[in-house]
């Protein structure tokens, strides 16, 4: 017979929780995203370990949207049976999130930011995971045709309809990011995250975004820190059977592991392994030093992997000789 999940009694030792913005909540350093590995196409007794240790270990954030899968809604179909095996008796300890902005249904009501399709995509998301509430609830990407005050209007009215705690945004310029939260302080419903794609190798947060959201007091979750696993020791030596690039379903394509791609991950490993590091770890430490950086959103195909991104955790300072390398690379 099955034994019903028990958490770790020691769940809360071992991690970090940073402040997210000026707002009452905090944050893991390290959440778990379930876009990848969580989907029908994958293995439900592999994934539910995965969560299970995330939990177990001090991550309370999961981070979902109405189109993780692959199928569409499956990795919310799939938390939900998570959450009724034994996880979601832990529901006061856990943060979960979706979103809706991405193609989800046919028609014209199924995809970007009206109204319509956020209010009934977020019922969807919770019927799927047998919630009664998500605890964030974001516009997945600006909509350039939609006035912005309807999506945010769309965000405010949910969070006083009970069905979202907080609100946020993912995937918006600085510009945009700066006039939605306008929007929505009008309402009275502050924007607590902003979750934008942040990595050694993505730093078009840093100019003007990061500097934006540290002054109006909001959360930063960065999103694929490690390049979709390209900041691992993974692609070293070319593209393994068993990785997202190799797969059909995978959002990592073998055109971008290119030459020029692993030259820079041979010297950041080299890097890493003379701070006694993988690489997966320094590139999450990496992030982790900027207090503006309140959560790294790492996904996981194995429980080795997590476990080994947690152990970045252990040391997240770095020399000024080690960031100006980091840089030179
Ligand atoms: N808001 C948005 O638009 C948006 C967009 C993308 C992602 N996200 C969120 O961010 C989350 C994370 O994104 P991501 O999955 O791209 O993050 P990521 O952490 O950059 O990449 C995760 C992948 O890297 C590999 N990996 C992870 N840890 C490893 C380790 N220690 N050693 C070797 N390989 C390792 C695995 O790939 P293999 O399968 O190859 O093993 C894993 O699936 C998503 O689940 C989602 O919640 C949001």
């Amino acid at each position: 017979m099955e034994s019903i999940y028990k958490a770790n009694e020691d769940r809360y030792n071992g991690m970090m929780y940073r402040r997210c913005g000026r707002s009452g909540i905090l944050l893991p350093a390290v959440s778990l995203g379930l876009w990848h590995n969580f989907g029908s196409v994958d293995l439900f007794s592999n994934f539910i370990r995965i969560a299970h240790t995330a939990f177990d270990n001090g991550i309370t954030h999961f981070d979902l949207a109405n189109n993780y899968g692959p199928v569409y809604g499956s990795a919310e179909e799939n938390f939900g049976r998570i959450l009724k095996k034994g996880l979601g008796a832990y529901r006061d300890e856990l943060l979960i999130s979706t979103k809706a902005g991405y193609d989800m249904w046919p028609g014209p009501y199924g995809n970007w930011g009206s109204r319509k399709y956020l209010m009934a995509s977020l019922d969807q998301s919770l019927k799927r995971m047998g919630l009664d509430y998500v605890d964030i609830f974001y516009s997945h990407r600006p909509d350039p045709e939609t006035p912005l005050e309807e999506t945010m209007g769309a965000l405010a009215d949910i969070v006083r309809q009970g069905k979202a705690l907080y609100v946020g945004i993912s995937n918006y310029n600085a510009e945009q990011t700066a006039k939605a939260l306008a929007i929505l302080k009008e309402h009275r419903v502050p924007c607590l995250i902003h979750q934008a794609r942040y990595s050694l190798f993505d730093r078009w947060t840093e100019p003007d975004l990061l500097p934006l959201l540290k002054e109006e007091g909001v959360g930063m979750i960065a999103f694929s820190p490690l390049a979709q696993g390209l900041l691992t020791n993974k692609y070293l030596h070319g593209i393994p059977e068993n990785s997202r690039a190799a797969k059909s379903t995978g959002h990592l394509q073998r055109e971008q592991v290119t030459e020029e791609k692993i030259n820079k991950i041979r010297r950041l490993n080299e890097l890493a392994m003379e701070r006694g590091q993988t690489l997966a770890e320094m590139a999450l430490a990496w992030l982790l030093k900027d207090d503006r950086v309140t959560s790294v959103l790492v996904g996981a195909s194995s429980v080795d992997q997590l476990l080994d991104n947690l152990k970045a955790l252990e040391n997240i300072s770095f020399t000024a000789k080690e960031q100006e390398r980091i840089e030179r690379i």
